[in-house]
């Protein structure tokens, strides 16, 4: 039980998997606003970290908010679901990672709901916000309702981008997916509080929307992957060219940059769009074999052009994407297995990520002949060395011709 009594704040929220990249900015903001929030999370070590003032990962201001959420005793973290049973509403934003065949797991929400029935009660609100595979939703409602019959049960996803999170939260609009009007507005209570607009469908189509979020950017990013490579084999600069196609132009100012198209959402979340139907899915296989294929293409590029196998190779930035520390997923790490193969040697740097193979940024460039941008830090964009550096991103300002 938290110190603060529900009778002087918004209503008392957990949060499952309230230690995650998700789950905790979501805590911190509801308790900021107003509700007294528990964030449940079954790892300890994430638990105490959190209950000692400190974010697991990088989350712009998180720290600051984490620091005056406890001082005010409107947050905690627990691995006890006992913190469940005096909860009004209860938000489910555990991971849902493919597995090594790049299916989905239907059943890890399922599952994890079922394992807090003894805690729950009926006049609960639970609110699903993982990243589901279709359908999840209703199987959720149909074993739950047979043991709470009148709980209520929504699906709004999480559409924030990591590092932006206490930001976006606040911005950005929440799709409700709900069944019945007493639904929605319990659901459209909890966001309202953050005076962001809210958007109603089915449970069904909030699942379908969330999925055909991240696709949509993973098709985009594939394009303008494929972009770059045909204009490197005809020894073109494709930042030339996009930054020509996309002056003035608003049908074309969201073609992206090339870039490693990494990370836990986007690869995976195209992954269950295609399994929900069979693999029969040409568009976003395609982008897969594209944005996965880019360390490849990359690495047959610096073959073609520098005799490697006598050549230090230094990556700069393992992260999945820039001014992060989360390397899931993260493409840099694929560049480093390929480049092994080739090189003398390979070294990794990066300043957010913890991690004992990873060497000082300074070292790297000292004994590297060759540096390759693995993630597009900011830090990157003004590195004083004279050695070649390839940057497929272009934060080097140099051009992404390899
Ligand atoms: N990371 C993102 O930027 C992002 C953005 C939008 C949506 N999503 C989706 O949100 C969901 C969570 O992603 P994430 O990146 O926060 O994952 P994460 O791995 O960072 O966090 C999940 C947390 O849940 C905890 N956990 C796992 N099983 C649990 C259980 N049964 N009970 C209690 N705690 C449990 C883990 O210890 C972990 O701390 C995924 O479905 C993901 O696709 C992620």
């Amino acid at each position: 039980m938290n110190p603060i009594s529900n009778m002087e704040s918004k209503g008392h929220v957990v949060v499952v998997g309230g230690g995650g990249h998700v789950g905790l900015p979501l805590s911190l903001v509801l308790a900021d606003v107003g509700f007294q929030v528990t964030a449940f999370d079954t790892s300890i070590p994430t638990v105490e970290k959190i209950n000692s003032g400190v974010i697991p990962f990088t989350e712009h201001g998180a720290e600051e908010l984490l620091s005056e959420v406890l001082r005010a005793k409107s947050f905690r973290a627990t691995s006890d679901p006992k913190c469940l049973i005096d909860a009004n509403i209860v938000i489910v934003v555990i991971g849902t990672p493919v597995d090594e065949h790049l299916s989905p797991d239907p059943n890890s929400v399922v599952q994890a709901v079922e394992a807090l029935f003894p805690f729950l009660n009926n006049s609960q609100l639970l609110v699903l916000r993982s990243t589901v595979f279709p359908g999840v939703s209703s199987r959720v409602e149909k074993v739950t309702h047979e043991i709470y019959p009148d709980m209520e049960i929504v699906y709004c996803p999480e559409r924030i981008v990591e590092g932006q999170a206490l930001q976006e939260l606040r911005e950005l609009p929440q799709i409700i997916g709900a069944r019945n009007e007493n639904a929605f507005n319990r659901a459209n209570d909890i966001f309202k509080s953050l005076s962001v607009s809210t958007i109603r469908t089915t449970p069904e189509e909030a699942e379908l929307a969330k999925l055909f979020t991240n696709v949509w950017r993973y098709v985009k990013f594939a394009t303008a992957n494929q972009f770059w490579m045909m204009s490197n084999d005809l020894g073109i600069d494709y930042e030339n060219v996009r930054s020509a196609i996309s002056y003035e132009y608003p049908r074309a100012a969201d073609l992206p940059r090339a870039g490693f198209a990494a990370g836990p959402c986007l690869f995976k979340d195209t992954m269950q769009l295609s399994a929900l139907v069979q693999q029969n899915f040409p568009l976003g296989n395609s982008a897969m074999m594209i944005n996965e294929g880019t360390p490849g293409y990359l690495v047959n590029r610096l073959v073609q052009k520098y005799d490697l196998s006598n050549m230090t190779v230094g990556i700069l930035g393992m992260a999945f994407k820039g001014n992060v520390d989360d390397t899931r997923s993260s493409l840099a790490f694929k560049l480093k297995k390929l480049l092994a193969f080739k090189c003398k040697e390979v070294l990794m740097s990066d300043p957010l990520v913890n991690d004992s193979r990873l060497i000082p940024l300074e070292d790297l460039i000292a004994r590297s002949d060759l540096l390759i941008i693995g993630a597009p830090h900011s830090e990157y964009s003004n590195l004083a060395t004279h050695k070649p550096v390839v940057d497929i991103w272009n934060i080097t300002g140099q051009g992404v011709l390899i």
